[in-house]
């Protein structure tokens, strides 16, 4: 065990994530939604930061998840609200893929 590994938790296998695809996974009670982009995958909270939706029922458009609910926008890489009706940001998490495994960074 290597202190680097401290953390990092495997959340899901990468090949089930596809190109352009949104997974909504659960890891040390946070719900995270997992997006793959142009061969690399980020990872954000599942839950809109403006009511309770999953951002992993929505959909994946040029960077950008819309929330399902009321169509508010946040950019997947930053967790910045980029659309009303969200104004706060959700929470981003760091990704590292490992072989076949996707792992999340958590406190
Ligand atoms: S719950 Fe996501 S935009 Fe309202």
């Amino acid at each position: 065990m290597s202190g680097d590994d401290t953390g990092w938790v495997r959340v899901a296998a990468r090949g089930d994530l596809g190109d352009g695809d949104v997974l909504g996974v659960v890891a040390g009670g946070h719900d995270i939604a997992l997006y793959e982009m142009d061969g690399t995958v980020y990872a954000t909270d599942d839950i809109c930061s403006h009511a309770y939706a999953k951002l992993s029922d929505g959909w994946l458009d040029h960077g950008e998840i819309e929330c399902p609910l009321h169509a508010g926008r946040f950019d997947v890489k930053t967790g910045k609200a980029t659309a009303p009706p969200c104004i706060d940001s959700v929470r981003v998490y760091t990704v590292r893929v490992s072989g076949d495994d996707i792992e999340v960074k958590l406190d």
